[in-house]
């Protein structure tokens, strides 16, 4: 072997060693007392004497060449296992990386914003159930067995005298059997309706009730606390309308409309380019259900509204589809935020 190849396959040799026992192994393969170098040095004997003293120097400098190469590797390895047991340090003093936190639902954002109007204007709060008995959603707010206007409000039936509420007026229902006149109270709530879905429908919605019973309530009182309500949700300069409609449990009853607070009654996308946008249902209680709860009704009169509230969320934020409410997709939930 000449010293050429020797010097190729020691480093060869180093360079695949991955373990101290195989750097040793090496070791001994090329200094050991029969390894390639001792054998070399001990063949130069028999080289020609004038080759000798380069062949001495070649084995020499290799020798000391697979010592520190063989001390290179070692410490590379050696490096390289202090780096797998390495720990990070812990810098308390570092910035959090954010987590994810919660946020309300835009519809519960919107209750409350219609809350806090309502409670401003003397309103407080009653609630009731969304498992409901037929009485109080139907029977009670003067809906007669049978009569059509039911057919409006189809829904999930529990049995024949229990329902989910297609509304939230069973609750003025509850509310005056409990309470004495006057009374003035708002009720937010779900409700549900066998409703075909599309875009402005669904199954499971949102409503608050207005209620206010007193002696001498009339439909100017109503109108004034409309426009209080609707100004403070979408701006002064709104104005209302009433259009003659038909409800069992008020009488009258109007469709209430409000100007358009994006054009201001010129006509835009938002309102179907008619100026206005239907926003709710109203009217004098009936005196049929005043008698239901008994309360006399040549003494007290009064009036209730029912707001949509997923309707007012979707005028108010630009909505295009109720459905997105109910679909629990971040990337629409994640843009509303408490104002
Ligand atoms: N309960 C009616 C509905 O859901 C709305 C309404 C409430 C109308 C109060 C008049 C008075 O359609």
């Amino acid at each position: 072997m000449d010293p050429r190849s020797i010097e190729n396959s020691l480093r060869a040799d180093i360079a695949a060693c991955t373990t101290p026992e195989e750097l040793e192994a090496a070791r001994v393969k090329y200094l050991g007392r029969k390894g390639v170098l001792t054998s070399f040095l001990r063949a130069i004997g028999e080289a020609r004497p004038e080759d000798r003293p380069r062949l001495g120097a070649e084995t020499n400098r290799l020798k000391a060449l697979c010592e520190s190469l063989l001390a290179a590797r070692r410490a590379q390895l050696g490096a390289a296992d202090d780096r797998a047991g390495y720990v990070a340090p812990v810098d308390g003093t570092l910035p959090a990386t954010n987590g994810v936190s919660g946020r309300r639902h835009v519809i519960s954002l919107t209750f409350r914003r219609i809350g806090s109007v309502l409670e401003g204007m003397g309103y407080r709060l009653a609630r009731g159930p969304e498992v409901e008995l037929e009485y109080y959603n139907f029977q009670a707010l003067n809906f007669p067995d049978e009569h059509p206007s039911r057919d409006l409000q189809d829904t999930f039936y529990v049995s024949n005298d229990i329902l989910l509420r297609t509304h939230t007026s069973p609750i003025q229902v509850r509310y005056m059997q409990e309470h004495k006149p006057p009374l003035k109270v708002y009720a937010p709530g779900r409700v549900y309706r066998n409703e075909a879905l599309d875009a402005s429908h669904q199954a499971e919605f949102h409503q608050v009730e207005g209620l206010y019973i007193d002696t001498d309530v009339t439909m100017a009182d109503l109108r004034g606390d409309l426009l209080l309500f609707l100004r403070d949700l979408f701006g002064s300069d709104i104005r209302v309308r009433f259009k003659p409609h038909f409800f069992p449990f008020t009488e009258p009853s109007v469709d209430v409309d409000m100007s358009c607070f994006n054009c201001h009654g010129g006509g835009c996308v938002i309102c179907g380019q008619s100026g206005w946008i239907e926003i709710l249902g109203a009217g004098m209680v009936h005196p049929n259900v005043l008698r239901a709860v008994g309360i006399d009704p040549d003494r007290y009169s009064g009036f209730a509204f029912g707001v949509g509230v997923d309707r007012i969320a979707m005028i108010r934020h630009g909505i295009p589809d109720i459905r997105m409410f109910l679909t629990n997709d971040l990337r629409f939930l994640e843009q509303f935020t408490e104002r």
